[in-house]
């Protein structure tokens, strides 16, 4: 495995693939992984030649109060699960590599990224899609790899590789969890015991609206009631938000009905800001009912 740092070399490298006709996967990521972040590099290891992860905590998508300097890093335990997990290329490059320090170029998306997590973090997507494509012009992949967990993210993904011509394939991965159904990611490790224990509420909240979305209720305003008594049981959670919207649109729905409903939710606990999501299809369930 090797671990590159500047960019250029990087780009150098990926147009030597190119030239080969190698195909690469690209997975990025911010660090301090997990089985989520390693359940991706799986998925690109089966599907291409050489696997890039890249490790780059992006100044960019954090806001002025976010948690940039508390992000959690362990470079010496991600660099032996790369290479246990057969990364080709660890890309990890300074910021100030990356980001030239009069940079005014920026990529903006301006309607996927509305709503959501865009409301409370209003640059944070400005900044992953401008980083996401600076990734794939210097590694050159052929296929990237992202998390369904952030999935506005993967959805704002899709809509500029679909609008900016990028030739790569967006692949998705499925949310990988903790035993008690937490959603695995970095910032765990910044919440306190209490917190941690308190972390299940979106995942049963996002249950139980499924649940009753199982049993045949419809109504929006029915179901979002369904999240207070897990909300109240869970004190140091302050609901963000928790919204319905078309998992393809990402516009709010008042109903659910044929097409799919992405369920997401976002919880600040003190330590860290926390988000799960779950895709709710009544339709497809009534078709496979009615076979
Ligand atoms: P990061 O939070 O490190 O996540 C990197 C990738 O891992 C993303 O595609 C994310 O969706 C995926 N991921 C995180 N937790 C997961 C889980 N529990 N199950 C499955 N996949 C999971 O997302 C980012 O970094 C950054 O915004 C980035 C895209 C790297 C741009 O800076």
């Amino acid at each position: 495995m090797e671990v590159i740092r500047d960019p250029q070399q990087m780009q150098k490298r990926a147009m030597g693939w190119r030239r080969q006709g190698v195909v690469v996967g690209l997975v990025p990521t911010m660090g301090f992984l997990h089985d989520g972040h390693l359940s991706l590099v799986r998925i690109a290891k089966a599907k291409s030649d050489v696997v890039v992860l890249s490790l780059f905590v992006n100044p960019t998508q954090f806001g002025p109060n976010e948690d940039l300097d508390r992000y959690p890093s362990n470079i010496q335990r991600d660099l032996e699960l790369c290479e246990q997990e057969g990364v080709s290329v660890v890309f990890m490059p300074d910021a100030d590599a990356v980001y030239a320090a009069d940079a005014s170029v920026f990529v903006q998306e301006e309607q996927l990224s509305q709503g959501l997590c865009g409301l409370s973090r209003p640059i944070h997507f400005r900044g992953v899609l401008t980083v996401v494509a600076k990734l794939f012009n210097l590694v050159l992949p052929d296929l990237s790899v992202f998390g369904e967990k952030d999935a506005q993210q993967i959805r704002l993904i899709r809509r500029m590789v679909r609008d900016l011509n990028f030739p790569i394939k967006i692949i998705s991965g499925p949310i990988v969890r903790e035993a008690d159904g937490v959603a695995m990611s970095s910032r765990n490790s910044n919440l306190d015991a209490a917190s941690r224990e308190q972390a299940v509420v979106l995942r049963k909240s996002l249950l139980d609206i499924q649940q009753a979305v199982s049993s045949g209720e419809c109504s929006v305003a029915a179901l979002r009631k369904r999240a207070d008594g897990h909300l109240a049981d869970t004190p140091l959670g302050a609901l963000d938000y928790l919204e319905f919207v078309d998992n393809e649109t990402l516009e709010s729905v008042a109903e659910i009905g044929e097409r799919a409903v992405l369920l997401a939710m976002a919880v600040q606990f003190p330590g860290a800001r926390l988000i799960d999501n779950i895709v709710l299809e009544r339709g497809a369930q009534a078709a496979l009912q009615a076979k």
